[in-house]
């Protein structure tokens, strides 16, 4: 599939529906799998491609994983047990896995090299190269401005204190992995909480960390023991269904076994705040992780600003959120985004071009995007830009739209929701 062509749901999307295992959790579980002594095993892994890398390198440094279902198996053999790859990681579209490799590979005794697709080679490094190097780490960018390929010379790491200048989860998580090898305190500071996964699953592996305000501190060289973990439902991916859902009359969803960790639900506060009223039924925790039972009927949603940390809670929910705002009664000013113009693609440049296409007044800032609704989406070619979540957004808006929306390079969806356009067909089946 490389188009898809998506008409609107003449009477909205209802039913109950699985969405696939966390894939933030899930790169976590592989990784810590990886470096753990004893069997891990993950249940609810969904298979996307970001996923896939993540589990093929762990496989390349001589990690034992089977597959059954959705289930994997880690047969991890502790920090002794990875060896050199054979060739360089190919980390294909995954911001995550390069990153995190980083920190993790940084203090192994081998050298390794990460590469990745076009997209991942024009993302910045500098922000976990930088702190890494703090730490005695020898990794170097190949790529003009410290982007990818990355050439690790593996060595020992001593422990630092990072003040980090912009929040992000996944330099802070490198650097937690890092510091699980290092000798001494390592201990990251962000300014503002970004999603916390990795310290909630460091602590199931049997990891000693303390946590304050906005600190996080381990004491290394530590060893992770095998554990079981359940993945959640990726709220990122619920995302999608949740604004169809409210955005398309007449719909009524029941989504089982989200995860709602606080560090990733913005989007239901933002949400609230244009007038939506979306029922989150707590289930039993697992693993340490909140979940619960999301149920959605369509509303009318009104104009609202929204930014801040607020926005930081919803950073991979931006080009959703957009549509939701484009559908909404007045003016929406979506602000603090600008990391999002260094994500999978320019978030903000491309939600402004699909917008406009598709007929909605917007306009772009620095920093994001100002948008006046409601619009009425008409029949339009986007392009994916071979972004998953912008592929996913437009096929939201095709849905509420007058008009049929092809999207180009629709099927990069499957990096991170395998089976997307399927379930959105079974949802609003007649
Ligand atoms: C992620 C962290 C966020 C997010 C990304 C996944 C993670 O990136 O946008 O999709 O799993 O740690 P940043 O750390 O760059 O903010």
């Amino acid at each position: 599939m490389s188009a898809i062509t998506i008409t609107p749901a003449a009477r909205g999307l209802h039913g109950a529906f699985a969405v696939p295992g966390d894939k933030s959790i899930a790169h976590r579980a592989l990784l810590l799998g990886a470096i753990a002594r004893g069997a891990t095993v993950v249940e609810g892994f969904a298979g996307g491609a970001d996923n896939r890398a993540t589990l093929d390198a762990c496989t390349a440094l001589g990690v034992a994983i089977t597959t059954t279902g959705a289930t994997l198996r880690i047969d991890g053999r502790g920090w002794d047990g990875l060896r050199a790859p054979g060739a360089t990681l190919d980390c294909r579209n995954s911001g995550t896995t390069i990153r995190l490799l980083a920190g993790l590979l940084a203090g192994r005794p081998f050298a390794s090299r990460l590469d990745g697709d076009a997209s991942l080679r024009r993302r910045p490094m500098r922000r976990v190269l930088a702190p890494l190097a703090r730490m005695g780490a020898a990794v170097v960018a190949e790529g003009a401005d410290d982007r990818p390929p990355l050439r690790i010379a593996g060595r020992p790491l001593g422990g630092a204190a990072h003040d980090l200048p912009v929040a992000s989860a996944q330099v802070k998580s490198a650097l937690l992995l890092a510091g699980l090898q290092a000798s001494g305190v390592t201990s990251v500071t962000e300014p503002a909480p970004s999603r916390d996964h990795t310290e909630r699953m460091l602590a199931a592996f049997g990891a000693r960390l303390t946590r304050a305000s906005r600190t996080v501190s381990l004491v290394g060289p530590q060893e992770l023991r095998g554990t079981t973990v359940m993945l959640p439902g990726d709220f990122s991916s619920a995302a999608f269904l949740i604004v169809a859902a409210l955005v398309v009359p007449g719909s009524e969803l029941r989504l089982p076994s989200i995860g709602v960790n606080p560090t990733r639900t913005g989007l239901l506060d933002a949400l609230a705040m244009m007038g939506a009223n979306v029922d989150v039924e707590l289930e039993p925790d697992a693993g340490g992780e909140p979940r619960a039972t999301v149920v959605v009927r369509s509303a009318r949603l009104h104009g609202a600003s929204i930014g801040g940390e607020l926005l930081l809670r919803a950073i991979d929910e931006f080009p959703i959120l957009c549509v939701a705002a484009a559908c909404a009664e007045g003016r929406t000013e979506v602000r603090d985004a600008a990391e999002l113009r260094v994500k999978e693609s320019d978030r903000v440049a491309v939600m402004a071009e699909m917008l406009g296409r598709l007929g909605a007044r917007v306009e772009e800032l620095p920093d994001g995007l100002v948008i006046d609704g409601p619009t009425r989406f008409g029949s339009a070619t986007v392009d994916s830009h071979g972004d998953h979540r912008i592929a996913m957004a437009a096929a939201v808006a095709a849905l509420v739209g007058s008009a049929p929306v092809t999207i180009t390079d629709a099927e990069c969806a499957d990096v991170s929701f395998p089976g997307f356009y399927d379930l959105l067909r079974r949802a609003t089946a007649p």
